[in-house]
């Protein structure tokens, strides 16, 4: 622990980024040489430190008195986070979907920062406006999307896949609800699968649907959703006076990377005039696979689309988007406040098709990626990480002590001990987690806890994985011993230190 010396400290506003370039310049290049040590050094995703020290030490930092110094600070940092973050670069981080990011994206986001654009009104954003439009056109070209003779907004850059996809269920409220207004919200029904993205679901109970207007249609034997029993749900209830308001289709479910029939699904919405919107939050990357992009095929039926940047575009968090197949859908959203985006404006105001009012010029990084990397870098690297995901299925299934799940539609994983309860499942995963040296999450599928690997790094190799699975194997046998002693389920739930 290091001593702190609480210094004077200097005048605020000679902190400002206009006020001494020379410190600016220190302190990014302070920064950027401590990250890159531990970005050199880190030999495990994250320390070991419980979640009890974590508070303990977090909460005795007196806000009320300042260190004085940048450097002093970053010192207390490194003690309070860094040692103890969670490193998604690292090859034994393997859990939800982060990615490991580029260093070009790095860059970009601190031109962004140090700028601190602010794009949701043409006052403030400028050409930020017009570089996040270019993009979001640029997309709605890889969807096949018809060009728009007025070039006009094709959707907004957003903080996540659950804004995108609230957004997009806003959307598709407001065209169905039409004139009639919130009057017909209780016959309004949503169509989508039980693998469904939680989001969805929640967006559905925020835009004032009733947990019985959200219809969960069956799955096939591959988890997806299926387009004929759609067919019949959406005609029962047209049948009976109800109002389908969308259909959720996913491409690229959390947990397997499923992707629905996206033709048949789009055959079923164009046929009962349902808005689409397909949440490709994991599986839109495909949109730049050289080799993969068929699978999205039908997704350009879509009304909209939701696409994660963060996850398999190798983007820092946030930076994701909502694109919008009729620009006129944009306009649904549409809220107007003297002071920024007046009625009467001229300008191009992109408040006027978002959910957020201030809102981070989030799309630079995504676009000094492509810039200077070009699309099929990025899609060839995610091809990289599915194939990594089906080595690692192939080294699980031929492992004796584990049974693989399902096989890996995208980058995801699923298994289970082969020979061993299901409840070892948890046990192991808090145990290294405990540990630090392997983070692995857990999930259930079909009915039963598994764990899954999430596989984003397209440097993955197989070695990586045997050794996640000889330290899963060593926790497995240390529960086991555990159990062997005389008060087993008290000693199989100890922490692993
Ligand atoms: C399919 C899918 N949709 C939506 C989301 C939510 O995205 P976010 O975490 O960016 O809000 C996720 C997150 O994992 C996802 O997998």
């Amino acid at each position: 622990m290091h001593k702190i010396r609480h210094e004077r400290p200097a005048p605020f506003v000679d902190s400002f980024v206009r006020a001494d370039p020379t410190a600016l310049n220190t302190i990014i290049h302070h920064s950027q040489h401590t990250l890159t040590q531990y970005l050199a050094e880190g030999d495990a995703p994250r320390s070991g430190r419980n979640a009890h020290e974590t508070a303990a030490a977090v909460t005795r930092v007196d806000l009320e008195h300042p260190i004085g110094t940048f450097d002093a600070a970053l010192a207390e940092l490194c003690e309070l986070w860094l040692d103890h973050a969670v490193w998604y670069h690292h090859p034994r981080y393997i859990a939800h979907l982060n990615c490991p990011i580029t260093a070009t994206a790095v860059g970009a986001d601190l031109l962004a920062t140090t700028v601190n654009t602010a794009v949701e009104s043409w006052d403030q954003a400028s050409s930020a406006a017009a570089i996040e439009g270019h993009l979001l056109e640029f997309f709605a070209r890889k969807l096949r999307w018809p060009e728009d003779p007025h070039s006009r907004t094709r959707g907004v850059f957003t903080s996540g896949g659950t804004q995108s996809n609230l957004q997009a269920l806003y959307i598709a409220r407001e065209k169905a609800l039409g004139a009639q207004g919130v009057q017909g919200l209780s016959q309004l029904r949503l169509y989508t699968s039980s693998h469904a993205h939680y989001s969805v679901l929640r967006a559905a109970h925020l835009l004032g649907l009733a947990d019985t207007a959200v219809i969960t249609i069956e799955s096939d034997a591959e988890h997806r959703l299926d387009a004929a029993d759609l067919a019949r749900r959406i005609a029962a209830d047209v049948a009976d006076g109800y109002t389908p308001m969308a259909v959720v289709a996913t491409a690229g479910a959390t947990d397997r990377g499923t992707i629905d029939p996206l033709e048949s699904i789009a055959k079923v919405c164009r046929h009962a005039g349902v808005h689409l919107h397909v949440d490709a939050a994991y599986g839109g990357i495909l949109l730049l696979s050289p080799t993969q992009r068929h699978r999205l095929r039908g997704m350009d039926a879509a009304d909209s689309v939701t696409v994660d940047f963060h996850k398999g575009y190798f983007q820092p968090v946030a930076c994701s988007a909502i694109l919008l197949r009729d620009p006129a859908d944009c306009a649904l959203v549409s809220w107007h406040a003297d002071y920024l985006n007046p009625e009467d404006a001229t300008d191009h105001n992109l408040a006027d098709f978002s959910l957020q009012t201030t809102r981070r010029f989030d799309a630079l990084k995504l676009w000094m990626t492509l810039r200077t990397h070009g699309a099929d870098a990025l899609g060839e690297a995610f091809d990289a990480c599915c194939a990594a995901a089906r080595d690692a299925a192939r080294r699980v299934d031929a492992h004796p002590r584990f049974a693989l799940r399902a096989t890996p539609e995208l980058s995801t994983v699923l298994f289970t001990p082969a020979d061993a309860p299901a409840s070892l499942v948890h046990i192991v995963r808090q145990r290294l987690l405990e540990r630090g040296d392997v983070i692995v999450a857990t999930t259930t599928f079909e009915g039963a806890p598994c764990w899954k690997f999430t596989i984003l790094d397209p440097q993955l190799r197989g070695t990586d994985i045997d050794a996640i699975l000889g330290l899963i194997e060593r926790e497995m046998d240390a529960v086991d011993q555990a159990n062997a002693q005389p008060s087993p389920s008290a000693l199989a739930i100890q922490p692993a230190r």
